[in-house]
């Protein structure tokens, strides 16, 4: 069984709803078990248990929020080595989330060696507080599909079947 771990910031609750649709995804593979936690739960995992790391957040003042930037430093202080790892966002404004593309450096930064799939998922919200556009919904499950194929080919073993 594979292990997933997501950590995510939010203020209006919309950040965390997107990490709920996008466990979806991955969870319908059924080798693969999700956490999700807020941003200061990093402390107290023991991130040797899992094979991703994912990261979410808002987009504020077209940046990615200060929680969300000390998740991913802090996980990669801790070790983010040969694990799976992405981000995703809310956003309002423009095309794509600024706070998904900093996160997305940021982790490149703080985790050389863990296997980045870039970029990571912007979804944008109808208001301030919310709610997720109608649209993302879908695209939030199959970017969850998508990662949790990634999450099985990058971290299971090879199996050698010898030549006749
Ligand atoms: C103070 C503030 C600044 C914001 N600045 C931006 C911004 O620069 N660009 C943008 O697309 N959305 C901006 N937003 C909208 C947020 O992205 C939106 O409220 C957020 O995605 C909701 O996520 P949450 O419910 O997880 O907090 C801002 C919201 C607040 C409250």
């Amino acid at each position: 069984m594979k292990k997933v771990l997501i950590i995510y910031d939010t203020q209006f609750g919309n950040t965390r709803k997107l990490a709920l649709e996008i466990v979806k995804g991955i969870q319908e593979n059924e080798n693969i078990t999700c956490k999700v936690e807020n941003g200061d739960g990093i402390e107290t995992e023991d991130l040797s248990k899992y094979d991703a790391v994912i990261f979410g957040g808002p987009t504020r003042a077209f940046r990615a929020t200060r929680g969300a930037m000390d998740a991913i430093k802090r996980a990669g202080q801790i070790g983010l080595d040969g694990k799976v790892v992405t981000t995703f966002g809310t956003y309002m404004m423009g095309k794509q989330s600024r706070g998904v593309k900093g996160m997305d450096k940021k982790l490149s930064k703080s985790a050389p060696g863990a296997i980045q799939i870039r970029p990571g998922f912007s979804a944008k919200v109808d208001s301030v507080r919310g709610p997720i556009s109608e649209e993302e919904i879908p695209r939030a499950h199959e970017f969850g599909r998508k990662l949790s194929q990634e999450i099985l080919q990058h971290t299971s073993p090879t199996v050698e079947v010898p030549s006749a």
